[in-house]
């Protein structure tokens, strides 16, 4: 075996990893016909045998090496053809198996062993609460066995899997069984035969003492699939909604894309030890638990959701990402991307649109353009990277989703719906881009999409510049829009892009006002319209204006943009109580809210007494009290925005003024309008035993959100509600919203409540790492020092990943006045704890590190205490590619 010897540049490079580039992409010279995979399963020491069938690609040189990944692995055989081969035909490093002089069509046999058991990372094969298991999106096949571990290299496989049958009675893998044995020392074995083409990415084993719960779903061309939901014994009372959501899934892939399932058996494992969410794997979805177990006693509304939208978002991927997959991972958004769009749309149809919209914008606006205004930001389709799984981003994600959602306002659901038929069957079996996608929404509608391409090539938020005009005598009205997207690393000057802008006009009295779009081929009055912005500036008339109107623009956020309206608080107020656009309804009214907000920041900094306005409580008042309106909606308009958005609109971030100003309206508001809160809390806490729908849920947030705002009346009736309301729930998002609330007030009950919860609960994890959660995310003083006692609680533990985000995770980056304390405390508690995961779980230390990487916008002292502690981890040898990247852009950017 010739092991390389280091060059000097090589260890360099160890130093400061390679980078990928998008323009270096190349078709893969070999391509794989079959592949058979054997492994006998044991904690310290699984061997696995893998025989694959290999054909030169027709364009490849005659010379090429086989290029094989593989990290983390022992190989212990080597065969071509039959043949050992010779050490000197192959070249092996700690990340490549390079083998030349090789003929057109050959097999190669290669033997591994790996350690699961020492597998903290959570990439490939491990173990988790003694089950085997496996993750292999993006790059964690490589850590199975050699392998061109790459997903344009698609192929079909056959898996046996060999394991003591005592301990691991279940055995599955992707595709139908086979077949299945015993062999004379106590082990058995199944073989899993996967008739679809994949990329190594979406294979998958598991392994374990499993229990399960079997549904059926038959398929619009009558075939009866088989639905099967491993757990282990304990939960399994917990899998009807997951098997239910499943089964509404495939009904509305059926009925909104004409996509149908294509194997016999679908099968979800829940696993405690995930990285993720969950992952899409050909038939065998691996589920972090958190987000597919539920009963109503142990998991909230908001779980209930997430839920289903995370089943339907795993299902859809069968058609976007498995059939049709990525040809390298700079592609990542075309399945993700659409995915979640497809997602949203689901949950959409399935539960209240306008609530479902306004939690995507939410999203985006918190996350996403934080992300695009600071060092991470990078284009829908990355063109380099470090370590690709620091791009599983919410740009790539969420803002992809988003350029799908233009891509359907744009073309019409029909003309939508004409492109995703023609990307599905042009593609079907194949590894694709994102311009491929693009290029099917063309092809299928015949139009020219070439600047809307933009989208997924320039990274930054749009803003848009707004000037209007009105002549009453002409009855004319005149819109002018200046687009800008401001510079982002690496991107100075932007290209403008193609946004479409869904728009309407209100009159005086709060009615919709018709128009005629001039310039256009539909000459008819309507009352609403959809612009195309495709200049810097564009300008638009409409005529049969019959009175000075309101302008409603960017209704139901038809494109991720910042849309710097002219209007004041009382325009605002105006739109919040009439624009018949709900999304857009619910937008002035968080705009109002900032405004008010910036301005009382201002007045804390200069020293005057803070005041809220009282048109700003009446708006409250009235939308609390309107009845015409969905509960959900009025306790999303009734909910401030928060103070990590509002810390976006602010120059210099100041954590505190933040939390005191919006602490300060939320007293004020609960004062003002006490009855209105404590007649609608009762009007709702109705005791009906728990029901997942859109109403009951609806019904809960607005009670629970009123009941957030009793208890910030200083009023022992109103805590011994809440306490009421804790102990004698049967459903957990009562118990726990009563929970929240008393962890955001220092009183006797925070701590009593704090304490039962856990005894009743301690049994769960789920509820568990509700219950660290909640404590790391109290604003209360004194934050960390409760934080750093509990990660010495005995259920603990800094490998386990759901565990380190409820901790952890949320402290940093949810619990702003804590975590930004300004002895620095907070960031070198951050800085210690990636260090001590980079270790273990490299991906999970990069994504805690981010929480440190928008330091440039805090006031200089806390600047200083934050670069500190990046140039503490930067400096830091041995460092892994996921920290590395994180932190070396955060200082650059
Ligand atoms: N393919 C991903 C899971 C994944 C991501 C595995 C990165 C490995 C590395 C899966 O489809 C996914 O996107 N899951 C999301 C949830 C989804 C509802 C957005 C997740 O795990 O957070
Ligand atoms: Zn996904």
């Amino acid at each position: 075996m010739t092991t390389l010897e280091k060059t000097e540049a090589e260890s360099l490079q160890a130093v400061s990893p390679r980078v990928v580039y998008l323009n270096e992409y190349k078709k893969p010279d070999y391509q794989l016909d079959s592949v058979e995979l054997r492994f006998e399963l044991d904690e310290t020491c699984t061997r696995v045998y893998s025989r694959l069938i290999f054909r030169r690609a027709p364009e490849a040189d005659a010379q090429a090496p086989l290029k094989l990944d593989g990290s983390h692995l022992e190989l212990r055989s080597l065969k071509l053809n039959g043949e050992t081969l010779k050490p000197d035909s192959y070249m092996l490093d700690d990340e490549q198996l390079l083998i030349q002089n090789l003929p057109k069509n050959f097999e190669l046999e290669v033997g591994t062993h790996i350690n699961p058991q020492a597998n903290t990372a959570l990439e490939g094969l491990y173990l988790s609460s003694g089950m085997f298991c496996t993750q292999c999106e993006a790059e964690g096949f490589r850590r199975i066995t050699y392998f061109p571990d790459r997903p344009d290299v698609m192929s079909r496989y056959s898996v046996t899997v060999v394991a003591d049958k005592q301990k691991y009675p279940v055995l599955l893998s992707n595709g139908n069984k086979q077949d299945a044995g015993e062999l004379d020392d106590g082990r058995h074995w199944v073989r899993w035969q996967d008739p679809s083409l994949k990329p190594s990415y979406l294979f998958a084993l598991v392994a374990g003492d499993l229990a399960s719960r079997e549904d059926s779903f038959t398929t619009m061309s009558g075939r009866k699939v088989s639905l099967q939901l491993f757990t282990e014994a304990e939960n399994i009372h917990k899998c009807e909604h997951a098997l239910m959501s499943l089964k509404q899934a495939m009904k509305w892939d059926e009925d909104t894309y004409g996509r149908e399932y294509d194997l016999d058996v679908y099968m979800i494992v829940a696993v405690n030890d995930f990285n993720m969410g969950a992952m899409e794997n050909k038939g065998l979805n691996v589920f972090n638990a958190s987000c597919v177990l539920a009963s109503s006693e142990t998991a909230t509304d908001q779980d209930y959701y997430r839920i289903q939208s995370i089943i339907a978002h795993e299902y859809f991927h069968n058609w976007s990402g498995n059939r049709v997959t990525c040809r390298d991972w700079f592609q990542l958004s075309l399945k993700e991307g659409f995915t979640v769009f497809r997602d949203q749309t689901f949950s959409a149809d399935l539960n209240s649109p306008a609530v479902q919209r306004i939690d995507d914008v939410n999203v985006l606006r918190a996350h996403q353009f934080s992300e695009d205004a600071g060092p991470m930001a990078h284009p829908v389709r990355p063109d380099h990277y470090i370590e690709i799984s620091n791009f599983y981003t919410v740009t790539v994600y969420n803002k992809g989703a988003e350029v799908v959602r233009m891509l359907c306002n744009i073309l019409g659901r029909e003309g939508f719906r004409k492109g995703t038929d023609l990307y599905f069957s042009r593609h079907d079996g194949q590894a694709v881009t994102t311009d491929d996608f693009v290029k099917a929404m063309e092809d299928a509608n015949t139009v020219d999409l070439n600047q809307f391409r933009n989208w997924y090539s320039q990274a930054g938020t749009p803003e848009l510049v707004i000037n209007e005009n009105y002549n009453a005598d002409a009855r004319l009205y005149s819109l002018t829009i200046r687009q800008h997207c401001p510079p982002t690393p690496g991107q100075v000057e932007k290209k403008p892009y193609h946004i479409p802008l869904a728009m309407g006009l209100i009159g005086i009295n709060g009615k919709a006002l018709s128009s005629i779009l001039e310039n256009t081929k539909a000459n008819t009055a309507k009352p609403e319209h959809m612009l195309a912005l495709t200049k810097p500036e564009q300008h638009w008339t409409f005529s049969g204006v019959d009175e000075k109107p309101v302008l409603s623009l960017g209704r139901g956020f038809t494109a991720p943009v910042k849309i710097l309206l002219p209007y004041d608080n009382e325009a605002l107020a105006f739109l919040f109580a009439h624009d018949p656009d709900e999304f857009n309804r619910w937008d002035a009214g968080q705009k109002l809210a900032i405004n008010i907000m910036l301005k009382l920041i201002d007045d804390y900094h200069t020293g005057k007494d803070l005041r809220l306005e009282a048109s700003f409580i009446e708006a409250y008042r009235l939308t609390l009290n309107n009845k015409d309106l969905d509960k959900a909606l009025v306790a999303q308009a009734l909910s401030l925005p928060s103070e990590s958005y509002l810390a976006d609109q602010c120059e210099i971030v100041d954590v505190d003024a933040i939390h005191k100003v919006r602490e300060f309206i939320r007293q004020q508001l609960a004062e003002s309008l006490a009855d209105d809160w404590l007649r609608v809390y009762e009007e709702n806490d109705v005791n009906a035993t728990y029901h997942f729908s859109a109403q009951d849920m609806a019904q809960r947030s607005l009670k629970n959100l009123c009941l957030s705002y009793l208890l910030e009346q200083d009023n022992g009736k109103h805590r011994q509600r809440c306490l009421s309301q804790f102990q004698n729930s049967d459903n957990m998002t009562d118990v726990l919203a009563a929970l929240s609330i008393f962890n955001q007030h220092d009183m006797a009950e925070r701590q009593q409540a704090l304490d039962a919860f856990y005894d009743k609960w301690q049994h769960d994890r789920q509820v568990v790492e509700k219950w660290f959660s909640i404590q790391a995310g109290s604003s209360l003083a004194g934050a960390l020092k409760r934080v750093q006692t509990l990660m010495r609680h005995p259920v603990f533990s800094i490998k386990n990943p759901n565990l380190v985000r409820s901790l952890i995770g949320r402290f940093c980056a949810a619990n702003p006045v804590n975590f930004h304390l300004s002895d620095g405390s907070g960031y070198r508690y951050l800085a210690d704890q990636v260090l001590a995961l980079d270790g273990l779980n490299p991906q999970i230390a990069a994504r805690l590190l981010q929480s440190l990487s928008r330091w440039r916008r805090f006031d200089t002292m806390r600047q200083i205490l934050m670069r500190e502690q990046l140039e503490r981890i930067a400096g830091h040898p041995g460092l892994s590619k996921d920290v590395y990247e994180i932190a070396s852009r955060s200082l650059e950017g």
